[in-house]
């Protein structure tokens, strides 16, 4: 028993524009992946983490969590989706169809434990962290354009800013993720692919630290969160 996490972590972070994956980047004197993984063992009830990572990628070995029996490695995919069916492919030969699982950014190390104990309190079947926006949303009239053009302004009120971990039965977000993918449908988390099946995912409210690393100028901002956190 215990829920898997699944921890997708084979980009190439091309919008850090730092010369490697961004999960590999320093914080505090150590690789991001590092931290993030370091987070996630420490989370109550817990049973395993399965890793997606580049099949070039001969950092992971070295990394002290690579050799904590719960962390297994699988090879990702083209794109994030397609990583996370990967990992989701392994778990499904070893786990039950009704097994939860978290989904985690590699990317998010500053997540806090009561965000996953919120998430796993939640009874929704399937349900994710996100916030609520402080900021007004435009929707753009194209995606692309300089400069972006406002064709209308979000309801405020009901948007959310999804975070992860997402979380879901083993089962339910390997039927809907794989169906996507055939279809083409345009998933960028683990949510919208359910949603295309037709689910309704929860929203849970998280705090407001658990940053996402996806520019420079966000790695200052990670350390000075870990710092408080784990100081
Ligand atoms: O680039 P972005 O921040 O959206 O990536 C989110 C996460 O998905 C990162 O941890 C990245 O390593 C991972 N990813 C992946 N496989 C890919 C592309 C991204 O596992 N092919």
């Amino acid at each position: 028993s215990g829920y898997w996490v699944i921890v997708p972590a084979a980009g190439v972070g091309r919008r850090m524009g730092a010369g490697r994956p961004k999960q590999y980047l320093p914080l505090l004197g150590r690789p991001l992946l590092s931290v993030t993984l370091r987070n996630i063992l420490t989370w109550p009830g817990l049973a395993g983490v399965v890793v997606a990572i580049s099949a070039d990628d001969a950092d992971f070995p070295h990394l002290p969590e690579s050799r904590d029996a719960r962390v297994h490695p699988v090879h990702g995919g083209a794109e994030r989706a397609d990583s996370v069916l990967q990992a989701l492919n392994f778990l499904a030969e070893k786990v039950s169809a009704d097994t939860q699982v978290l989904v985690h950014d590699a990317a998010r190390p500053c997540v806090a434990i009561e965000d996953i104990e919120s998430l796993l309190a939640a009874e929704a079947a399937c349900a994710l962290l996100a916030r609520p926006a402080s900021d007004t949303v435009k929707l753009a009239q194209k995606s692309g354009d300089t400069p972006a053009r406002v064709e209308k302004t979000l309801e405020r009120a009901r948007i959310w800013l999804a975070q992860t971990p997402q979380r879901a039965p083993l089962a339910q977000l390997h039927s809907a993720l794989r169906e996507a993918l055939e279809r083409g449908d345009p998933v960028t988390d683990e949510a919208s692919a359910l949603e295309f099946a037709g689910q309704c995912p929860a929203l849970v409210a998280g705090r407001g630290d658990n940053l996402k690393v996806t520019h420079p100028e966000d790695i200052p901002l990670a350390e000075a969160l870990l710092r408080l956190r784990f100081a």
